[in-house]
C-alpha cells in the first residue's frame, strides 16, 4: 500500500453514503432508531440532486377527487410496462400515503387547497379506476418539491444527531472475503486524508448516472458512484438498459421544465402548431408516460414536424394558463424558461427535448434496502451488510418506464424501509466485526493509480467522447447495428481511460482527481448500459428497439444483470421478475397491452 496517505479510522452502526433524500430519510430514521450513523456525501447535503425535483411526490391521498394506493398500484405496473417486481411496487404504492404525511409532520411545506389539504396535480400515467382518466395523484410544493423535501430531511436529520461527514467522496468498499460489506473507503478533500469508515450495515444513496451522457436534467454529482462501486466488489447492476429520457427538458441546455406544467393543463405541439399527442395517445393526450410522450416527440421530429430553423425542437405552451396560475403553481420553471430559453412563459411557447432524466436500472435489492448478489441456483441471496435505495437501487418498482414523480416517493418509502430493516438487523453500539488485517488497500492502491495516472489523454476529452456514445448509441431509438457499434465504441473509451492524464497531484480540492474518479465510475455505468441494451431483443418502457419493436413477454420479461470486471469485460445473466404479490389485498397484474 502506498504508505503517504494518513488514514483516519471511524467505527459506526450504519453508514449512510449520499445525502439526497433516500440518503437523508435512511439517515434520519437510522439515528431515531438509535443507531451511530454516519451520513458520508461529496457534496453538502441539501445541495444533493434530489433539490432539482420540480413537479411533486406520487400518494394516492385523494385530496382533489377518489384515488386508491390500488390505482397507483396499477398505474406504476403498467408504467413499467410489466417489468416491475409487484411485491416491492405494492409496498411503495400503499407506504406512499403514510409517508407523504409524515413528509407533512416533518415539516415539509406543501402547496395547499381551499381547504387546506396538500395539493396534488395530474401527472403522465397517473390514472383513475384503472387507467380511465387521468387522476390528481403528485402531492407538490409549487414546483419545489424536491427542494422542500430535502431541506426537510435534513433539519431532521440533525435533530436526530446524525454524524454528516461532508465533502467526502467515497472511492470503495470494503469487503471481506465471504463477500460481506464491512464499510467504505473515502477521501476527504479538505484536508486530503483518507478514512476508513467501518460498520455493520453500509447504505448506498448515491443517486444516478446522468452524467454518462451529454444533455441530460442531472446535476454534474450524478456519475454513478454507488452503482461503480458495487459493481468493484463483484455485484451485478441490473436493469441498466432502461434509461427515462423526460420529454421537457429545455432545448440547447437540457434543463427541467416539470412533467407538472403539462399537469396543469400545458401541451406540446409541432411546427404545424398541432397538438399531436391526441394521435399517439388518445386517453391521457400529453399526460401519458414519459417514454410515449418522448417517443412520440422524437417521431415528430424525425418526420420533419420539428420546430425551429432546423426543424429539431418541439414548443411547449404554457402560456395559455395565465401569469397568475404559472406565479403560484410554476414559478421555479417560468424563471428557468427565461433564464436557460430566454423565454417568457406567460406570452410564448418554451422549445423542448427529450432529455436524459432517471436510470431505472442499478443495485437489486429486495424491498427492506438490502442488496441481493443473485446467483444462478438463487437469484434473491442478500448480500450481507449492504443496502442500497434511491436511484442507485433497483428495488425494482420502476420496471421499464418510470412514472413521474414515483421517484421522490421511491426516495422516502425505501429510505424508510431501509432504516426500519437496519433497526431489526443492528443493535446499537454493537460490535463491528473486525476487517481482516488489510482492509482498504485495494481501494488507496486504485486512488493512487489515478491520482499519479500520468497518460496522454485529458479526463474531461476521454468523458465528452463518452457523453456523445451513450448520447448517440442508447438513445430514446435504438436498433441492433447502433448497439453493436456502441458495444465496440464504449469498450474504446475504457481502454483509453488507461491513458488519462491527471495533471494536479494534490490531495487538497483537487477537481482534475474527484473528476477521474467519476469519470472511472461513469464508464462502469455506460458499459452496463450499452451491453444490457445490446442483448434485449424486444421494445419495453424507455428500450424502444427498432428492430424489436413488440414487447416479449415470453422470452424477455425478465430483469437483466451485467457485472463489469476490473478489465471493463461484462458478463450477462437474468433474474426473474416477481409476479408475486405482498399480501392478498391485490392480485398480480398480469401483461397487457400498453395503451394511454
Ligand atoms: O417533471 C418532474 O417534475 C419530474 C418529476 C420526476 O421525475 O418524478
Amino acid at each position: 500500500m502506498p504508505n503517504s496517505y494518513k488514514i483516519v479510522d471511524h467505527v459506526h452502526d450504519v453508514i449512510v453514503v449520499g445525502a439526497g433524500g433516500a440518503g437523508l430519510r435512511a439517515t434520519l430514521g437510522m439515528g431515531a432508531a438509535g443507531l451511530r450513523t454516519a451520513c458520508i456525501t461529496k457534496v453538502f447535503p441539501t445541495r444533493s440532486h434530489t433539490v432539482a425535483a420540480q413537479g411533486g411526490i406520487g400518494a394516492s391521498l385523494g385530496n382533489m377527487q377518489e384515488d386508491s394506493w390500488q390505482w397507483h398500484m396499477y398505474d406504476t405496473v403498467k408504467g413499467a410496462d410489466w417489468l416491475g417486481d409487484q411485491d416491492a411496487i405494492e409496498y411503495m404504492c400503499r407506504e406512499a400515503v403514510p409517508s407523504v404525511y409524515e413528509l407533512e409532520h416533518f415539516g415539509v411545506p406543501f402547496s395547499r387547497t381551499e381547504e387546506g389539504k396538500i395539493y396534488q396535480r395530474p401527472f403522465g400515467g397517473h390514472m383513475r379506476d384503472y387507467g380511465k382518466a387521468p387522476v390528481e395523484r403528485a402531492c407538490a410544493a409549487a414546483d419545489r418539491t424536491g427542494h422542500a423535501i430535502l431541506h426537510t430531511l435534513y433539519q431532521q436529520c440533525l435533530k436526530h444527531n446524525a454524524e454528516f461527514f461532508v465533502e467526502y467522496v467515497a472511492i470503495d468498499l470494503i469487503s471481506d472475503d465471504d463477500g460481506s460489506i464491512r464499510g467504505v473507503m473515502a477521501w476527504n478533500l479538505a484536508d486530503g486524508s483518507i478514512h476508513r469508515f467501518l460498520a455493520s450495515q453500509t447504505v448506498l444513496a448515491t443517486g444516478g448516472y446522468g452524467r454518462s451522457y451529454f444533455s441530460c436534467t442531472s446535476a454534474h454529482t450524478c456519475t454513478g458512484d454507488g452503482n461503480a462501486m458495487a459493481a468493484r466488489v463483484g455485484l451485478p447492476l441490473q436493469d441498466m438498459e432502461f434509461v427515462q429520457f423526460h420529454p421537457t427538458g429545455i432545448y440547447g441546455a437540457g434543463c427541467l421544465i416539470t412533467e407538472g406544467a403539462r399537469g396543469e393543463g400545458g401541451y406540446v405541439t409541432n411546427s404545424a402548431g398541432e397538438a399531436f399527442m391526441e394521435r399517439y395517445a388518445p386517453t391521457a393526450k400529453d399526460l401519458a408516460s414519459r417514454d410515449v410522450v418522448s417517443r412520440s416527440m422524437t417521431v415528430e421530429i424525425r418526420e420533419g414536424r420539428g420546430c425551429g430553423p432546423n426543424k429539431d425542437f418541439i414548443y411547449l405552451h404554457l402560456e395559455h394558463l395565465g401569469a397568475d396560475v404559472l406565479n403560484a403553481r410554476l414559478p421555479g420553471i417560468t424563471e428557468t424558461a427565461r433564464i436557460f430559453a430566454g423565454v417568457d412563459a406567460t406570452k410564448e411557447p418554451i422549445p423542448i427535448l427529450p432529455t436524459v432524466h432517471y436510470n431505472m436500472g442499478g443495485v437489486p435489492t429486495n424491498y427492506h434496502g438490502e442488496v441481493m448478489r443473485p446467483t444462478d441456483g438463487n437469484p434473491d441471496t442478500v448480500c450481507q451488510g449492504l443496502m442500497a435505495i434511491g436511484e442507485a437501487a433497483c428495488v425494482s418498482v420502476h420496471g421499464a418506464n418510470r412514472l413521474g414523480t414515483n421517484s421522490l416517493l421511491d426516495l422516502v418509502v425505501f429510505g424508510r424501509a431501509a432504516a426500519l430493516r437496519a433497526a431489526q438487523l443492528v443493535k446499537p453500539g454493537q460490535k463491528v466485526k473486525e476487517p481482516k488485517a488489510n482492509t482498504g488497500e485495494e481501494a488507496i492502491a486504485r486512488f493512487d493509480k489515478l491520482r499519479n495516472a500520468n497518460g496522454s489523454e485529458s479526463t474531461a476529452q476521454i468523458r465528452l467522447d463518452m457523453q456523445r456514445i451513450m448520447q448517440n448509441n442508447a438513445a430514446v431509438f435504438r436498433t441492433q447495428k447502433v448497439l453493436e457499434e456502441g458495444c465496440q465504441k464504449i469498450n474504446e473509451i475504457a481502454q483509453r481511460f488507461h491513458s488519462v492524464k491527471v495533471a494536479d497531484r494534490s490531495l487538497i480540492w483537487n477537481s482534475d482527481l474527484v473528476e477521474t474518479l467519476e469519470l472511472d465510475n461513469l464508464i462502469v455505468n455506460s458499459l452496463a448500459t450499452l451491453y444490457s441494451a445490446e442483448a434485449r431483443k424486444e421494445s419495453r418502457g424507455a428500450h424502444a428497439h427498432e428492430d424489436f419493436p413488440d414487447r416479449d413477454d415470453v422470452n424477455w420479461m425478465k430483469h437483466s444483470l451485467a457485472w463489469v470486471d476490473d478489465a471493463s469485460k461484462v458478463k450477462l445473466g437474468y433474474r426473474p421478475v416477481h409476479t408475486y404479490t405482498l399480501t392478498d389485498e391485490v392480485k398480480y397484474i398480469a401483461p397487457q397491452k400498453r395503451v394511454y
